[in-house]
Order: C-alpha cells, then structure tokens, then sequence
C-alpha cells in the first residue's frame, strides 16, 4: 500500500511520466532467480571475451556460447526465439545488431563485433552484449566503441528509482549527439526476467520526466546502439534478421541487464 502511494504520489510530480504496470514488479525471489541467470550469462560472455579475435568465425563463437551455456546448466534464449537460427548475435561493423553468426564469416583485423548472448536458468532470463576490438582498430572505431559505452554508464549512473525512462534515454542520445553520432531509435531495450522482452520498451532518446516511472523491482537491459553516422537503419530482407546502417557507417552496441533498487540499481549481466 506505502509503495503504491508512493508511485500515485511521484506520478503527481511527474504528469508526463507513465505508471509502470505491477506484474513487471518483480518478487526478491524472482530477482534472485534473474541474478543467477545473469551471472550465468557473463560468464558465457566471459568465455567468449577468452577465445574470440582475428581469424575466428562467428561460428565458432556460435558453437562455443551452446558448449558453455550447456556446461553452466542454461538454455540459449535466441535460438529458436521467432525462428532465429543460432544461439548468440554476432554484428561486425555496419551491422546494427542481430547479426547470425556464419561458420565462413571469419573475423578480420579492424572489425568491432557486438557479441549479445541472451541465457535462460531455471526459466529466468539474463541478457546482455559486448563490443570486442578485432586486431588493429582505427581511433575513429575506438572512440565509437568507448563513447557507446559510457553512453550505457551514464544511463547506468541515472537509472534509479522515481526517475523515469526518459532521464537517462536524454543522457544518451546528448552524449551521442555531442560526439558527432546517432542514436537508434526502432530498436531499444527492454523489461527482461520472466521472458525475454517484457514490459516496458526502453527507449534510447527521450524527455527528462517522460516515460515509465522507474520503482524497486523492475528488471529491465539497457543497450544503446550508436550510429557513427545516421542513426537510419534496415533489416535484411533475404534472412529476415541482420539490421544495417542505412549509411554502412559502423555501429556499436553495449547491453546491460539490471534490477532496479531501493538506493539505485543492480547490475545483473554485463
Ligand atoms: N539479445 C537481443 C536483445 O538484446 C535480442 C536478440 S533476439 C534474436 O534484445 F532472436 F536475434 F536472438
Ligand atoms: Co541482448
Ligand atoms: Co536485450
């Protein structure tokens, strides 16, 4: 009852913001059940941080998420989810995300590649994505790759709760905005925990005080995605999956899963 008065009472402060529905409240022993998956799942990342580089295929890095997933008692929430063909997202430069990994697909020096693996444990979900720096990289890649990521700092940094959505997606999109880049806008995170995306959509971009209220208990990724170029994207008609850069310019990606707290946030895969 407190903690509804508290929502009724901060969305008076904030008209524009939008009350978060309570089945995406999660218990402590749902978030006990996300921690563990989420563990799991930067774990596998962790062994894909060990193995990928030059000359590896993407299908390699396919083969060794299902061994390592398998080991640590998960299941791969990508595959088969809306007929996706492989347990992890491999996306090398101008491709966005969703990339499907490709047993021919070899990587080469001066790629940046967004690996994002997504594991489910005992029915709970953990999802998250790294960016990883192939060989000899340009400074104009680099900075790409490390503006994207304190663009999910800063957001990390905001996230807590009685703000809402929209505080930390205007820290983005102005972090992007100020370095010369773009921010995605079709795709954005997600409520994560009991499914693989839940309520609510997380927008990158947005107006301090606008969106759903953030409140203890929720669980939900961050994963701004960065145009170097304009932020336009498309999807490939042939597999239905891969998205691109309208432009071909690179993008780069990082995801975190997190609880939201009663002093902030909790990260629970990285
Ligand atoms: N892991 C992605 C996300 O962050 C979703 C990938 S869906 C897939 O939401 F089917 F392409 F794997
Ligand atoms: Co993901
Ligand atoms: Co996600």
């Amino acid at each position: 009852m407190a903690f509804d008065e508290k929502i009724a009472h901060t969305l008076l402060q904030y008209p524009h913001a939008e009350e978060p529905p309570r089945e995406i409240i999660k218990t402590p022993a749902q978030i006990e059940g996300i921690r563990k998956a989420g563990e799991i799942n930067t774990m596998i990342l962790d062994a894909v941080a060990d193995m990928i580089g030059e000359g590896v295929s993407t299908g390699e890095i396919d083969r060794l998420v299902a061994e390592r997933t398998a080991e640590l008692g998960g299941t791969c929430a990508c595959l088969g989810y809306q007929g996706y063909p492989k347990h992890v997202c491999t996306s090398i430069d101008e491709v966005v995300c969703h990339g499907i990994p490709d047993n021919s697909r070899f990587l080469q020096s001066g790629e940046i590649v967004n690996v994002d693996c997504t594991t489910i444990v005992d029915g709970y979900y953990g999802d998250a994505s790294r960016m990883f720096l192939i060989g000899d990289v340009s400074e104009e890649k680099k900075k790409l790759v490390a503006v994207t990521k304190e663009c999910l700092d800063e957001a990390v940094s905001i996230a807590k709760p009685w703000t809402t959505l929209g505080d930390f997606g205007y820290a983005i999109n102005k972090r992007a905005k100020d370095n010369g880049y773009s921010v995605v806008v079709e795709i954005g995170g997600h409520g994560v925990g009991l499914d693989f995306h839940e309520e609510p959509w997380v927008p990158h971009i947005g107006d301090p005080g606008t969106g759903m209220l953030l409140v203890p208990g929720m669980t939900l990724t961050i994963e701004p995605m960065i145009n170097m170029g304009t932020s336009e994207v498309f999807c490939d008609k042939e597999d239905g999956w891969t998205i691109y850069t309208e432009d071909g310019k690179p993008s780069a990606q990082w995801e975190y899963t997190l609880v939201i707290t009663e002093s902030g946030n909790e990260i629970l895969s990285r």
